[in-house]
C-alpha cells in the first residue's frame, strides 16, 4: 500500500488494523517491521496520501476499493487442521465490509486463500437485504520479504483475477489503473478469478519444490562426495532449469510456503486427487527431513553428545534482511537441539526479539546476543542458519581464538569460506558437501 500511495499521488491509500498497537507503531517513528527501503518511502507519505487508521468502519464506508489483507493461517483445530486454511479473520472482515458500506465497492483478495474462496466471500457480501454491489478481484501478492520494495516497484508480473461479466472486467479495469502507474502493461496478467486464486497456491508451492529439490540432492551429494553447489551451477546454467532457488540450505521458512503447500495438499484431498496431494506433501516432508539432517550432523559430528555443549546459533530469522521468523527452521533446529540439553547463545541482527517468543516455554539454556563473537565465546561449535551477510565479515581467527577446541562450525547456507576456516583450525561442516575436519 506503501508503494501504491508512492507512485499514486492522485489516490488516497488509507491502512487499517484492528491492532491498535501495529497502527500506532505504523504512524510513529519506529515501524512494526524492517524491510529495506520500507520506512523512508512511508514517511514520504504518510500524511499526504497514505494514512494508517483504527476507524475500520469509517474507512470501509469512504473507499472505493478495499484491499483484503488479513491473516490466514493454518487451521489448528477441527475439520482440515494441520492444512486447510482457517478462513475466521476473511468472513469476520466480509461481514464488516458488509455492514459498513453505504456505496458499491470493489473488494480486492489480497491474502492467500483456497480456490474457489472468492465465491464464499462474495456470498457474505451480498447476504440480506444490503442494496450495496460488491465485485470480487483476486489480487495475489509475490513480493518476498526482504526484497519487497524492489518486487513490488519492478514486479515480475501482477497478475488480476476477475470474473467475465461487464461488472468484473469494469472493476480490473479500475484496479489495472492503479499498477498502470508504474508497471509496464506487458507485465498485468489478467485471468478468471480461479486461476489467479490458484495460481499463488502454485507458485509458492513450485518456489518450495525447487529448494526441497535440492535440498534432497543435498543429502545425496554429502554421502557421495560430490558439491551441492557445483551441482546447482551445472543444472542451473540449463535455461529450461534457470539458476534461482536452488541453494541448499537448513529447509524453508516464512510465512507462506508451509501453509500454502498444505492448503493445496488439503484441496487435492477435498477433490479426492491423492496422488497430487501425496505429490506436494513430500515437499513438505523433504523439509522437515531437512531440519533434522542438520540437527543429526551436528549430533554426529560433535561425537553423539551435546549434553552441556555451548552451541553460538548464528541468525534465526527464516531469511536474511528481516526480523520475521515464521515458520523459521531456527525454531525447529534449536528446539531439538535444546532436546539434546546444548546451550544456546543465539544471535541475529533483527531478529531476537522474535526468537526470545518463539522459544518462550522451551526447556533448556538459551543466551540471547546481539554480538555474534560474544555469542561465539567460549562455544564449542557456531550453527550457522541464516545467511546475513554480516556474518561473512567478522574476524574468524579471532573468534575460534575464544572457543573451545575442537571447534565446529556447522554451515547451514554454504555462506562462508571453508577453506579458510578449515585453515584457521575449525572442522567445517558444510551443507550437501563433503565436511573439512582435522579429526
Ligand atoms: C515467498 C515467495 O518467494 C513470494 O513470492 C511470496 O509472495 C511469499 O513467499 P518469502 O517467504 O518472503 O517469499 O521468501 P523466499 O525468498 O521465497 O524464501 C523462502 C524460504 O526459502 C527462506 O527460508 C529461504 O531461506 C529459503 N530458500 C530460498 C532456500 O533455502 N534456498 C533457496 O534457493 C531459496
Amino acid at each position: 500500500m506503501t508503494i501504491i500511495a508512492n507512485k499514486c499521488p492522485d489516490y488516497k491509500v488509507t491502512v487499517v488494523d484492528i491492532s491498535e498497537e501495529k497502527i500506532n507503531a505504523w504512524n510513529s517513528d519506529k515501524l512494526p517491521i524492517f524491510e529495506p527501503g520500507l520506512k523512508e518511502r512511508v514517511l514520504s507519505a504518510r500524511g499526504k496520501n497514505l494514512f494508517f487508521s483504527t476507524e475500520i468502519d469509517r474507512c470501509i464506508d469512504e473507499a472505493d476499493i478495499i484491499f483484503v489483507s488479513v491473516n490466514t493461517p493454518t487451521k489448528t483445530f477441527g475439520e482440515g487442521a494441520g492444512k486447510a486454511v482457517d478462513l475466521q479473520f476473511i468472513e469476520q472482515t466480509a461481514r464488516r465490509i458488509k455492514e459498513n458500506s453505504k456505496s458499491n465497492k470493489i473488494v480486492v483478495e489480497k491474502s492467500t486463500l483456497p480456490v474457489r474462496a472468492a465465491e464464499t466471500l462474495k456470498t457474505i457480501l451480498h447476504s440480506g437485504n444490503n442494496s450495496v454491489q460488491f465485485e470480487v478481484l483476486s489480487n495475489p501478492e509475490f513480493m518476498a520479504e526482504g526484497t519487497g520494495i524492489s518486487d513490488m516497484e519492478d514486479p515480475d508480473r501482477i497478475l488480476i483475477g476477475s470474473m467475465d461479466t461487464p461488472s468484473g472486467i469494469a472493476a480490473r479495469d479500475i484496479l489495472m489503473d492503479i499498477y498502470l502507474h508504474w508497471v509496464p502493461g506487458e507485465r498485468l496478467i489478467t485471468t478468471n478469478l480461479w486461476s489467479s486464486e490458484i495460481s499463488k497456491l502454485v507458485a509458492n508451492a513450485f518456489l518450495a519444490q525447487r529448494v526441497s529439490s535440492i535440498n534432497s540432492i543435498a543429502s545425496l551429494c554429502e554421502v557421495t562426495e560430490a558439491d551441492v553447489t557445483e551441482v546447482s551451477r551445472a543444472i542451473g546454467m540449463d535455461s529450461r532449469i534457470g539458476s534461482r532457488f536452488l541453494n541448499a540450505g537448513p529447509g524453508f521458512g516464512g510465512s507462506c510456503f508451509r501453509k500454502d503447500i498444505l492448503n493445496l495438499v488439503y484441496l487435492c484431498e477435498h477433490y479426492q486427487l491423492n496422488e497430487v496431494a501425496a505429490f506436494w506433501e513430500q515437499v513438505v516432508s523433504i523439509n522437515d527431513y531437512q531440519m533434522e539432517r542438520y540437527v543429526r550432523r551436528i549430533l554426529q559430528a560433535m561425537f553423539n553428545t551435546l549434553t552441556g555443549k555451548k552451541l553460538a546459533v548464528f541468525g534465526f530469522a527464516f531469511k536474511p534482511d528481516t526480523g520475521d521468523t515464521r515458520d523459521a527452521p531456527a525454531i525447529y533446529i534449536c528446539k531439538r537441539l535444546l532436546d539434546e540439553k546444548a546451550c544456546l547463545k543465539i544471535t541475529d541482527p533483527y531478529a531476537l526479539d522474535n526468537a526470545r517468543k518463539d522459544l518462550q516455554g522451551a526447556e533448556g539454556k538459551v543466551d540471547f546476543i546481539e554480538d555474534p563473537c560474544q555469542a561465539a565465546e567460549g562455544a564449542h561449535g557456531i550453527a550457522l542458519i541464516t545467511e546475513w551477510s554480516l556474518y561473512k565479515q567478522l574476524d574468524y581467527q579471532k573468534i575460534f581464538d575464544t572457543m573451545e577446541k575442537p571447534a565446529f562450525i556447522f554451515d547451514g547456507r554454504n555462506h562462508l569460506d571453508h577453506q579458510a576456516l578449515y585453515e584457521i583450525g575449525f572442522n567445517v561442516y558444510p551443507v550437501g558437501k563433503p565436511a573439512l575436519t582435522h579429526l
